[in-house]
C-alpha cells in the first residue's frame, strides 16, 4: 500500500493541489488507524530492509537513498497535514 500510495505521489507531482487533498485525507486516516509519531520511523527502517531483502544487489546505494527520501517526505507531509 505504501508502494502505491508513493507511486501515486510521484505519477500527481504535475499536479500538486490534487496531491496535497490526498496526502491530508491519507494522513487523517492514518490517525484512525491508531498510527504514532513514533511509528513512522520504525516502519519505514522495516520497509527499507524488505525492499533491500528482494531487491538485492538492485538495491544500490542511489536506489535505497531514493527510497528513503520518497517515504520521509511522504511521511512528513502526511504527519503536517494532520498536526
Ligand atoms: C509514507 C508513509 C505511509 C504511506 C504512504 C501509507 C499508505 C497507506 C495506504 C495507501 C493505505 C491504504 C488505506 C488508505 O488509503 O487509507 C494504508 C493503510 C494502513 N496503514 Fe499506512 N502508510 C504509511 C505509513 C504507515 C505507518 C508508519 C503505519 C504504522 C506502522 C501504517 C499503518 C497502516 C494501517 C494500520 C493501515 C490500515 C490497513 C488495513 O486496515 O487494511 N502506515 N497506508
Amino acid at each position: 500500500m505504501v508502494i502505491t500510495a508513493i507511486g501515486l505521489a510521484v505519477s500527481g507531482l504535475d499536479k500538486p493541489e490534487g496531491l496535497q487533498d490526498q496526502v491530508k485525507s491519507l494522513g487523517t486516516r492514518h490517525i484512525t488507524y491508531g498510527v504514532q509519531p513514533r511509528d513512522v520511523n520504525t516502519f519505514g527502517a522495516a520497509l527499507i530492509w524488505a525492499l533491500e531483502q528482494s531487491l538485492g544487489p538492485a538495491f544500490t546505494p542511489e536506489v535505497k537513498d531514493a527510497w528513503i527520501a520518497a517515504y520521509g517526505a511522504l511521511s512528513v507531509a502526511m504527519r503536517r497535514a494532520t498536526t
